[in-house]
């Protein structure tokens, strides 16, 4: 066979020309063997039908390569649609900002064979653009460049021009200032605008550094293709994100004017919010639940608004009577926050939030629910609920020392409480524990940096607060804590306990 011959043939293939040479090698072999014993006509006769044969085996072995690179060709060509493909799923599944612009930079970088993608959002009132995702600049996750700036991207989002530049080098628009800030080396830039319905400039696509050559106009294509999906996908998130702001903003504050009424309760919902998405995270409870935990928290005494002020200021023990009106509170909660129109994934919130009373020995209230009947949320927050009430100054009493606490939280294990978010308390942090504890106390004196408790679980601090001999670094945390949890507690309350 010649080398003209040879070099009109396809490309390598990987694994198919070495195993069909092998085959070839083993048919010539075994036909050679088969002239032996022969006469010389006979023998002719015999050569020229190897060389048909060995003719059709070449043929058949180019057709296969052939076939081959076509399919890979054709891979080639699909692997951006099913880049494509799996944005379009992500909308179904991502409804946060923040997961659905990492989806879309992860696989733009996969469907166009780049180094590195980022997704620049407008925001039209600061006249700013922020990309949330910079792949490859570890701790640096927000970048904020001006709309009327001079880089590349402000230019895109400015003329609402895709701009394709094959050497950022070699172009006045690109400034290498951004590569010497990051220690990136910037070779192919590809950025196309996004445009919302009305065809307003909502943001930039920005692609670095192809593999093996400069962007092509099909990758322009490509991208425009994806930045026009993206782009509705990104102000549904963006909208998203503003309602589930104002629906946290509405309840906090909703929260808050019931624990204001009472400079003793101040912060009471939201230290209970808060220690309860300690124990949720500890306990790896999944994100919706996280959602409807954190606002059932929130707004689990939302009730007492129903409660006269007398009854729930009263400075003392409360009679039998009085004690039935404050445990209204529950029922009440359900009742109001029934007439919210919480969405479909949040719909459980007034029966989690009206179930923090409720007891796993069924001795709770306002339902009497017993054990798995009470939702699982509702034992988290029945925990939290009870550590703050016992860490708080009330009216009828102090502040109670943390190994009484622990001796309450400690008994009330199986029959109060669900043991397991007992246990998932104590192994938080004790510096997180902490820093909820002291937040809208109120209290003005010196605190120590908490920062000195943070390799302590909440467990062991209470160990070492029980007298339990200190270890090494565990010198000062006993008097520290007792310094802090003491400091501007009113000396006019008495302890009734
Ligand atoms: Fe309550």
């Amino acid at each position: 066979m010649t080398a003209s011959k040879d070099s009109g043939r396809p490309k390598y293939v990987k694994g198919s020309r070495k195993a069909s040479s092998t085959k070839t090698e083993e048919a010539c072999s075994s036909a050679l063997s088969s002239l032996e014993g022969k006469g010389a006509e006979e023998q002719v006769e015999e050569l020229k039908q190897i060389q048909t044969d060995l003719n059709k085996r070449e043929v058949q072995l180019i057709e296969r390569e052939i076939k081959a690179l076509r399919l890979q060709e054709e891979l080639d060509r699909l692997r951006p649609l099913s880049g494509l493909y799996r944005v379009v799923k992500a909308m179904a599944t991502e409804r946060r900002l923040d997961s659905l612009l990492d989806v879309i930079t992860r696989e733009t970088q996969m469907m166009l064979k780049c180094d590195r993608c980022s997704v620049f959002v407008l925001e039209a009132t600061k006249q700013e653009l922020w990309t949330q995702v910079a792949q490859g600049l570890i701790g640096h996750r927000m970048i904020r460049i001006p709309l009327q700036g001079t880089s590349i991207v402000s230019e895109c989002a400015r003329t609402a021009q895709v701009i394709n530049i094959p050497d950022a080098y070699a172009d006045g628009r690109f400034d290498p200032e951004v590569d010497k800030s990051t220690g990136y080396h910037t070779q192919s830039v590809l950025c196309v605008p996004m445009l919302n319905r009305s065809g307003e400039v909502i943001g930039v696509f920005q692609v670095l550094n192809k593999v093996g050559g400069p962007f092509t106009n099909e990758d322009e294509d490509w991208l425009q293709g994806l930045t026009a999906v993206a782009a509705g996908l990104i102000e549904q998130a963006q909208a998203y994100q503003e309602i589930e702001r104002f629906v946290d903003k509405t309840l906090e504050t909703l929260a808050q004017t019931i624990d204001r009424r009472d400079p003793l309760t101040a912060g009471h919902s939201m230290r209970v919010t808060n220690y309860s998405l300690l124990v949720g995270q500890g306990m790896s409870i999944p994100d919706d639940d996280i959602d409807v935990l954190r606002y059932s928290a929130m707004m689990h005494d939302y009730g007492k608004i129903g409660v006269p002020e007398a009854v729930l200021w009263k400075n003392g023990r409360l009679t039998p009577e009085e004690y039935a009106l404050v445990q209204q509170h529950a029922n009440i909660t359900y009742e109001l926050l029934s007439n919210l129109p919480f969405t479909r994934r949040l719909a459980s919130v007034p029966f989690v939030a009206s179930c923090h009373h409720e007891k796993v020995d069924g001795s709770g209230y306002y339902r009497g629910l017993k054990g798995d009947d009470i939702p699982f949320l509702s034992r988290i927050i029945a925990v939290a609920d009870v550590f703050d009430a016992l860490t708080s100054v009330r009216h009828y009493r102090n502040r109670m020392p943390i190994d009484k606490v622990s001796e309450i939280m400690m008994s009330g294990k199986d029959n109060h409480f669900e043991g397991s978010c007992v246990d998932a308390f104590y192994q938080i942090p004790a510096h997180r524990v902490i820093k909820v504890m002291e937040s809208e106390r109120g209290t003005k004196e010196e605190r120590p940096d908490i920062d000195m408790f943070k390799n302590t679980s909440w467990n062991r601090l209470v160990e070492l607060l029980c007298g339990s001999q200190p270890k090494k670094g565990e010198d000062n945390l006993k008097d520290s804590f007792e310094k802090m949890y003491n400091a501007g507690l009113p000396a006019d309350y008495q302890s009734l306990d």
